[in-house]
């Protein structure tokens, strides 16, 4: 029903009738994920999956991860499971994993933007396995998120940010991880890890053994997630990553409205009037990932001048939230990361 009442608007909700017959008829529609909402197409229909580079304003050499909901649908996507890839499969899916892996002839190159390689995940997320298992297509979908910017972790992060280009927003409330996932490629001659994210490299590592991590700086490894290279996760307020209290205490022409983003520390007596927050009072580097976007939306949105965020303990989960900030600072374009940027001692 709701489709049929007026299909040049975007919907919320939880229809998966409508969010398949949308996807058959080639449209998009945005599906929540346990790390972030995605904007989906049918991965075998090139024509859909322009839309998303379209839509995004994504450019045309950043590959897109596939989603698929079962292993058996793996033949259609990947021309070859290396042992260690089947065993990290087995382990983390559904999860917050994406293998690349060598890509079958049924996967349109506009999908991995021309690269012999292609990114598979099986996501974890109830309504988004529904629709995978029920449909049975693969869905090709990055990050329901204009380029650039701040991936989406509620349904109205997705409204706010591409609801006049999309027909169907599936409403699986708030992301549980809260950030991308990890991604390993197996195109190389031993298995890199070219992302941080939901899955840390030490459990990767009990499985597969020492592996080694993508780096832009160190780039001894020849290959690359194409996306990593570009401006990410960004607000449109400038942040600075760093210790606030010392980047204020160094600052004499301090910005009137400031925001501060902190891991579980209280600034409100040392900073007062600054609009403050908080990711986990208790100290918790998981529920502050769960929380990170959504407060930097809020922060965003609060008509700030400056972000001060907090650079997180460099261990578990908080390697992968300090590369976000990083990325978020170094793409903002008055910031800067602060060279004394220690970490937090409290
Ligand atoms: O958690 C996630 O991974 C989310 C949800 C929606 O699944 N997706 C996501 O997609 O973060 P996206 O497009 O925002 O980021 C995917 C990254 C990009 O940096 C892209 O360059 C890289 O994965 N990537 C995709 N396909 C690749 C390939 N064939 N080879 C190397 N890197 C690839
Ligand atoms: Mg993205």
């Amino acid at each position: 029903m709701e489709k049929e009442e007026e299909d040049s608007c975007c919907r919320i909700g939880k229809n998966l009738r409508i969010a398949e017959t949308y996807l058959r008829e080639g449209k998009l529609v945005a599906i929540p994920t346990e790390t972030v909402y995605g904007l989906a197409a049918n991965a075998f229909d090139e024509y859909a999956v322009a839309k998303i580079f379209e839509v995004k304003n994504r450019p045309d050499f950043n590959p897109l991860i596939v989603h698929i909901g079962s292993l058996e649908q793996l033949p259609f996507i990947v021309s070859d499971l290396p042992p260690l890839a089947l065993l990290l499969a087995e382990a983390f899916w559904p999860g917050p994993l994406t293998l690349v892996l060598p890509k079958s002839q049924h996967i349109p190159t506009i999908v991995t933007a021309g690269l012999s390689g292609v990114a598979v995940r099986m996501p974890a997320h109830i309504l988004t396995n529904r629709l995978l298992t029920n449909s049975g297509i693969p869905l090709a979908a990055p990050s329901a998120n204009l380029s650039g910017s701040i991936s989406p972790t509620t349904a109205m992060h997705v409204y706010e940010q591409l609801g006049n280009k999309i027909p169907y927003i599936l409403d699986g409330g708030p992301c549980a991880v809260g950030l991308e996932s990890t991604i390993v490629s197996f195109m190389n001659d031993s298995p890199v890890i070219l992302r941080q994210g939901g899955i840390l490299p030490e459990a990767i590592e009990a499985i597969v053994g020492k592996i080694s991590t993508y780096s832009q700086a160190a780039s001894d490894i020849p290959i690359a997630a194409p996306g990593m290279t570009l401006a990410h996760y960004a607000p449109k307020t400038p942040l600075i990553l760093g210790n606030p209290i010392d980047w204020l205490m160094l600052n004499d022409c301090v910005p009137e409205k400031i925001g501060i983003l902190s891991f579980q520390r209280n600034y409100n007596l040392d900073v007062p009037g600054a609009t403050i927050k908080c990711l986990s009072p208790s100290g918790d580097m998981y529920q502050a990932a769960q929380r990170l976007y959504a407060a930097l939306y809020e922060l965003d949105a609060s008509g700030i001048d400056v972000i001060l965020a907090e650079k997180f303990p460099q261990e578990s989960i908080g390697i992968a939230i300090n590369d976000r900030l990083t990325r978020a600072a170094t793409n903002s374009l008055t910031s800067r990361i602060l060279p004394f940027s220690d970490t937090m001692k409290n």
